[in-house]
């Protein structure tokens, strides 16, 4: 059985007094579902005293991104062996890494590599713009950021990956996909590591829908077969809101 896993990308967003009141608050209300994975990932200088606030339960931390080489000359960059101090976790190609800094699928699979090297787990995100699944092309699209990111790797590698299927037309909007289409989205990303891979490794990748995602709305997301967790951003900033979508994932196992 696969673990759920619901993760709070709080973007460039708090100031230190909001990340560590935040952080309190989310240990008051999350710190009971050990049933479910939870992971916050604030801004790089937030991390620890984000950490020192959940210090003593079994949330996990994670960061937003991270640079390809260990260590060097490269100004204003941080590397996954830093983060791996910290994090448990760290998000690679966000939609918005991808189309607002302009991150290739390339760069994003040397991430990728970092980050196996350096320890952690990673949370690859994929997804199509509105523009390309008005034109037919989201299964292709996404099919492209998978392989490009995965393929080659060992079975071994892929016990570290999870994967957030993302739609980009659904991320900050308000209006989540439809749970027939993410489900659709997830079934085929399955479908793409079993067959880079194998159907023991599809079924044991953990498959995140991302977008919108609020408590609302996250039963009937969460409730699909190929949807083993949430990846959220805006509702990740409001405790009671982000206690409520790990409440929905633990109403799955119990
Ligand atoms: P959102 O963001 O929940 O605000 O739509 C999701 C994400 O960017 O991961």
């Amino acid at each position: 059985m696969r673990r759920y896993i619901v993760a709070g990308n709080w973007k460039m967003h708090t100031t230190l007094t909001e990340a560590t009141d935040l952080a309190t608050g989310l240990r008051e209300r999350i710190s009971g579902y050990s049933d479910i994975e939870r992971v916050l990932i604030p801004p790089y200088p937030w991390i620890l005293p984000v950490r020192d606030a959940i210090a003593g339960t079994d949330i996990h931390i994670g960061a937003q991104n991270c640079y390809t080489e260990p260590s060097g000359a490269f100004t204003g960059e941080v590397s996954a062996e830093m983060l791996s101090a910290h994090c448990s976790y760290i998000i690679v190609g966000h939609s918005e890494r991808r189309h607002t800094i302009g991150e290739t699928n390339d760069l994003i699979a040397s991430k990728v590599s970092a980050v196996l090297r350096a320890g952690p787990r990673v949370i690859l995100c994929v997804g199509e713009t509105l523009e390309e699944r008005e034109a037919g092309r989201a299964e292709r699209v996404v099919s492209e950021q998978v392989k490009s990111a995965l393929a080659g790797r060992s079975e071994q590698d892929l016990d570290r990956v999870v994967i957030a299927y993302e739609p980009v037309w659904a991320i900050g909007t308000g209006v989540a996909a439809s749970a027939a289409d993410a489900q659709e989205m997830c079934a085929f990303v399955r479908s793409l590591v079993d067959d880079l891979f194998s159907n023991y490794v599809a079924g044991s990748l953990r498959v995140q829908y991302g977008g919108s995602v609020k408590g609302s709305n996250s039963e009937e997301l969460l409730s699909q077969p190929d949807i083993d967790g949430a990846l959220v951003g805006g509702a990740s900033l409001d405790a009671d809101e982000f206690a409520a979508i790990v409440r929905s994932a633990s109403a799955q196992v119990n």
